[in-house]
């Protein structure tokens, strides 16, 4: 991790800018908040350095007795006023920087997303959740806090020190020069043991992580841990993951207890060589107590800005390393585009032919399909065939999830490498085996394909998904939630759900990937025998393991190790192929005993 991340930083400058310029956009838009902010910034900066001014007429003013109590009065009343405005102007330039960087994550973090949703499956076979949810969250926030405290850090820094030195310097500029001497060297360490405060801290993440992950995995698989009583042995885990959590936080604690103090003794011995030589130099009476007084204000003022500066640059370094990474998705393509000038997609599909198709997934050797070929009308077509021979992969191939080669799947009579393929999509509904639902209403579940169908629309379809009566059955109907914060479905009520909504969708090509594998066969043979009449002149692929209720369709295949081995209706399969006869005689004698 520490050493991937050591390469990724040293990638040079050019890709260092590249990724810089990925935030420009949002800086120009952004350009009248950030203005307004950091001239706040500025207007405290400037109230900041004036009090020492006032301190300074003060103490003149009172050692050689020349002020009325009443002058003093002023003085302190013009303090307190200042103090106020400082105070307004603060809230203001937080309000608006650190708002521009919640803006900013807020706007990067959308794009991400938006651009993610237009990556192929193949991306995200490559990359795991776990990454993009640390792109998503940690990385955007190093950008944010580069972005919003590293930007007014270093902003203020370089005023406020300018302007603190300036001062200093028209007070004395060779006292300045003494002053500042063992300044860069604070610099430099607050650069380093930050940087070893971010790897710890790096570290203390991980480690939570690691925390929450155990808790999550165990309260997900809570029956497991019950059914193997494995309550202690998980308990004890816990204990010691927790322990190695304490033990990085102790850690950090060295490291943060280390950058102060050692800072502290650093500006203190500023301070020495000040109390030195411009406590001689007051003595001698080349300035007076008043300016000397103020000078001490203004190196206290200078302490800040040097160890800001040191932090600063770790945190500009994290947040271009952060936005590299972000940048290396956002760079991503999808595989599968449409054609500089595509065909216009059949106005009606009546078939789908596939021609010698050969497949191999990107990150393997053997193909997967292997010279497929066959012709797919209206109606329902049948696919079975063991677990592992492709029946999937094939499906996603229709479905355009995958890239296929040239003049191997045609819509009609269009190869559909020339078709754009949103528009493909948009023809077909799929359901897969695991029945998604999202954490919403079951109408809303069901109409998502179609957004505000009716009433009976919805009902028509949750009858052909033979849902309906058991979503009457339901605490608010059509209307309850399902899913992580709703009422929790069994895996067949979701698969009827996933069902109803590609039945809703109403697109004319429809894949059922073995989507019926949890609902009773019974139930699986009305749907299919409902689904006859509902899909009249569609293109109905269904995958199943169960031979039975496809006996029904118009058209089987079975398929082998990547092959189709058989075709033809369900008569002519239980004549001639030993493997449909064999399951199907077997699944049927094992239901009549059933
Ligand atoms: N994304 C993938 N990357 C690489 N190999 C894959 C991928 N998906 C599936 N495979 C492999 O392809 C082969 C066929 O898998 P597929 O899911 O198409 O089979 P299936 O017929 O649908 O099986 P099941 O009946 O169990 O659902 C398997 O050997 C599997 O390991
Ligand atoms: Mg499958």
């Amino acid at each position: 991790m520490h050493t991937a991340e050591k390469t990724k930083e040293s990638h040079g400058l050019g890709n260092s800018w590249q990724a810089v310029r990925l935030v420009m956009p949002f800086f120009r838009q952004y350009r009248l908040r950030l203005l307004i902010g950091f001239l706040s910034l500025l207007t405290v900066n400037a109230l900041q350095l004036v009090i020492p001014r006032i301190i300074k007429h003060a103490i003149d003013g009172l050692q050689n007795k020349s002020i009325s109590p009443e002058t003093l009065m002023q003085y302190g009343v013009m303090i307190v006023g200042l103090a106020v405005c400082i105070a307004l102007f603060r809230f203001g330039w937080r309000y608006m920087i650190l708002g521009f960087s919640r803006l900013l994550e807020k706007d990067l973090r959308s794009w991400l997303f938006s651009h993610l949703l237009t990556l192929d499956r193949i991306f995200f076979q490559r990359c795991t959740t776990g990454e993009i949810m640390a792109l998503a969250t940690n990385d955007l926030a190093a950008v944010q806090l580069a972005g919003g405290m590293g930007l007014v850090a270093f902003a203020d820094a370089l005023v406020l020190s300018l302007a603190a030195l300036s001062f200093m310097a028209y007070i004395h500029p060779g006292l300045t020069l003494i002053a500042i001497v063992p300044m860069p060297i604070l610099a430099l360490l607050t650069r380093f043991l930050s940087g070893r405060l971010h790897r710890t801290f790096k570290r203390v993440q991980e480690q939570f992580s690691n925390l929450t992950e155990f808790v999550r995995t165990s309260i997900n698989s809570i029956r497991m841990i019950k059914a193997y009583t494995l309550e202690k042995k998980q308990t004890a885990r816990f204990d010691t993951i927790g322990r190695e959590y304490v033990r990085h936080n102790l850690r950090l604690a060295k490291v943060q207890g280390t950058l102060f103090p050692v800072s502290g003794l650093i500006a203190n011995s500023s301070m020495l060589l000040v109390l030195l030589f411009g406590g001689r130099l007051t003595i001698q009476g080349s300035i007076s107590i008043g300016d000397f007084v103020a000078f001490i204000s203004y190196l206290f003022m200078l302490t800040w800005p040097m160890m800001a500066l040191g932090w600063v640059t770790n945190l500009f370094q994290r947040g271009v390393t952060s936005l590299q990474r972000i940048q290396n998705v956002l760079d991503q393509r999808p595989v599968i585009i449409a054609p500089s000038q595509p065909a216009p997609i059949p106005e009606k599909v009546t078939s789908i032919t596939i021609k010698n198709l050969t497949f191999t997934y990107a990150n393997q050797s053997d193909p997967i399909l292997q010279d497929v070929s066959l012709g797919i009308r209206q109606g329902i077509v049948g696919v079975v065939g063991k677990t592992g021979s492709g029946k999937t992969t094939l499906s996603h191939l229709l479905a355009r999830l995958y890239p296929v080669a040239q003049d191997t799947i045609f819509w009609n009579d269009v190869d559909v490498n020339r078709i754009d393929p949103a528009e493909v999509r948009k023809k077909i509904a799929l359901v897969p085996q695991d029945g998604t639902v999202f954490s919403d209403t079951v109408r809303t579940n069901i109409t998502m394909g179609k957004p505000g169908a009716t009433q009976e629309e919805i009902e028509t379809v949750a009858r052909a998904a033979a849902l309906h009566d058991e979503v009457v059955t339901l605490p608010q109907g059509y209307d309850t939630r399902i899913g992580e914060k709703g009422v929790k479905l069994s895996g067949g009520q979701r698969q009827r759900i996933a069902l109803a909504r590609a039945l809703l969708s109403d697109r004319p090509v429809l894949i059922i990937d073995d989507g019926l594998s949890a609902v009773d066969i019974e139930t699986e043979h009305e749907i299919i025998g409902a689904m006859r009449s509902f899909i009249r002149d569609r293109i109905c692929i269904v995958v199943s393991h169960r031979l039975a209720p496809l006996a029904q369709a118009d058209h089987l295949v079975v398929m082998d190790r990547g092959r189709i081995v058989a075709q033809g209706d369900h008569e002519h399969l239980l004549q001639e192929n030993t493997f449909y006869a064999t399951i199907y005689e077997y699944q049927t004698s094992r239901m009549g005993k059933g």
